[in-house]
């Protein structure tokens, strides 16, 4: 599960020839960014693809510097919100080479997609057909549109991140025709361009199977259409493509023989449906951003504690659910490494957070060497994907900074909270 330049050498654990000791100077806990990882994950899935699009889920980690990487990497990217898609801009991704999700959005986010001259927007809902051609008429535009469809395949890990089942709030459904419905309105309006069916599964998918069985769906649909005269120029298969946690997670499909798996379903459907295969498009983000950042840590206490088994060694850190709460939503598991070299005996461990619940574990089950002790560093692997994205300043901490770390030095992607940035939320007395 570790990103691709971190190794030991003189005694500690090192990052693209950056001592971990030195790393913290600035600061723990602290998100740390293996730059040529990143970069590496993001131009395999290009490379993967060939002909067709690959979108970086943004929601995954985005800053307007990382968004500039994966625009030089050959991606476009992916945004589900307005300040996902104002960093895209900040980062200098033309518009064009934008998608717009949203189960919610705004006019005021649309309106700002479409004067970015947005590529794309994922249609979730009946009533944005209305509200998405009121706007484009209004700025004179004609706006592209995806339809997202509920495929009915259950893919994935937990609950909340399984998307396409029937009774959830995504997507518009194949089997009551409500996608049909969409469809139709949207090549009805002479403010609305149709572009193509999206479909997202779910998250942390290891194998082809669930998008292939997604894609068969959709192409389904597509021949539909075309039998009442709508071709379906693309099809995006979202994201969800997973990764190893911990050592002991199953390696997921390589990019290459995922987007094989996915386009020979797609032929074999279009075949049997007699149209012709569509462009395809994808959005992975965890699979980019994921792997490649880890968070690093300072012990603040240890202490052993009974349990049926016997002793496990609690280890507190000086942060936790707030700058990674998917152990405590998703019950996720992730492996962490001691900073220093030790030749103390391994002893079951339990890296726990600073917060005022138990629930706020960091690493639920990890050997860790028998002395570490208060002033350790401790690393977390594979929380670059949804860790700073969805970190909260829960117990008033400041959130984490994510430092960018290469062969050629390190640089700040997003700064460390200030405690004038915490405070300066509040109106004075
Ligand atoms: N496209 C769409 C439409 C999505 O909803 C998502 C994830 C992605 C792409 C990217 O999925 P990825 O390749 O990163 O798995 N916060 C949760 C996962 C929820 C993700 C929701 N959508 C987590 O921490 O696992």
């Amino acid at each position: 599960p570790w990103s691709a330049n971190l190794r030991r050498d003189k005694g500690e654990l090192v990052l693209a020839g950056h001592a971990l000791s030195d790393l913290a100077d600035a600061g723990t806990p602290v998100y740390l960014v293996d730059e040529e990882d990143m970069k590496a994950r993001a131009r395999a899935w290009v490379d993967a693809m060939g002909d067709g699009d690959v979108y970086y889920a943004g929601k995954s980690f985005l800053t307007p510097a990382v968004a500039s990487w994966m625009l030089e990497a050959g991606l476009c990217i992916d945004t589900a919100s307005e300040g996902e898609l104002r960093i895209a801009l900040a980062g200098g991704v033309p518009g064009n080479r934008i998608g717009l999700h949203g189960n919610s959005k705004s006019d005021a986010t649309l309106r700002l997609a479409l004067e970015a001259g947005i590529g794309r927007i994922v249609v979730d809902s009946p009533g944005e057909v209305d509200q998405i051609a009121a706007l484009a008429a209004e700025l004179g535009t004609v706006a592209p549109c995806f339809v997202r469809v509920t495929t009915g395949v259950h893919a994935g890990g937990h609950e909340f991140i399984a998307t396409a089942h029937e009774d959830q709030k995504f997507g518009l459904s194949l089997a009551t025709g409500a996608a049909m419905d969409v469809v139709a309105a949207i090549t009805a309006s002479p403010h609305l361009e149709f572009l193509g069916l999206h479909s997202h599964i779910g998250s942390q998918i290891l194998d082809a199977e669930g998008f292939a069985a997604a894609a068969r769906a959709v192409m389904a649909f597509a021949g539909e259409l075309s039998s009442r005269g709508i071709s379906v120029p693309e099809v995006d298969l979202g994201g969800g493509y997973g990764i190893q946690y911990t050592g002991l997670d199953p390696k997921p499909l390589s990019e290459k023989d995922m987007i094989a798996g996915i386009r020979s379903a797609i032929e074999a459907s279009c075949q049997e449906a007699g149209i012709p295969a569509p462009r395809l498009s994808i959005e992975p983000g965890r699979s980019i951003s994921g792997p490649a950042g880890m968070t690093l840590y300072r012990v603040g206490a240890t202490k052993d504690v009974m349990t049926d088994d016997g002793v496990r060694r609690y280890v507190s850190v000086d942060g936790g659910m707030s700058d990674n709460v998917r152990p405590a939503l998703y019950g996720a598991d992730y492996t962490a490494l001691l900073g220093r070299d030790s030749e103390a005996e391994l002893v079951p461990t339990r890296v726990v957070g600073m917060h005022c619940e138990s629930g706020d574990i960091v690493v639920k089950d990890v050997a860790l060497p028998a002395d570490v002790t208060r002033g350790d560093l401790i690393l977390v692997a594979a929380t670059g994907a949804y860790g700073r994205s969805m970190a909260s300043n829960y117990n008033m901490v400041r959130r984490p900074g994510v430092l960018a770390v290469s062969d050629t030095g390190t640089a700040w992607l997003v700064k460390p909270e200030t405690w004038e940035d915490v405070l300066g939320l509040f109106p004075d007395l």
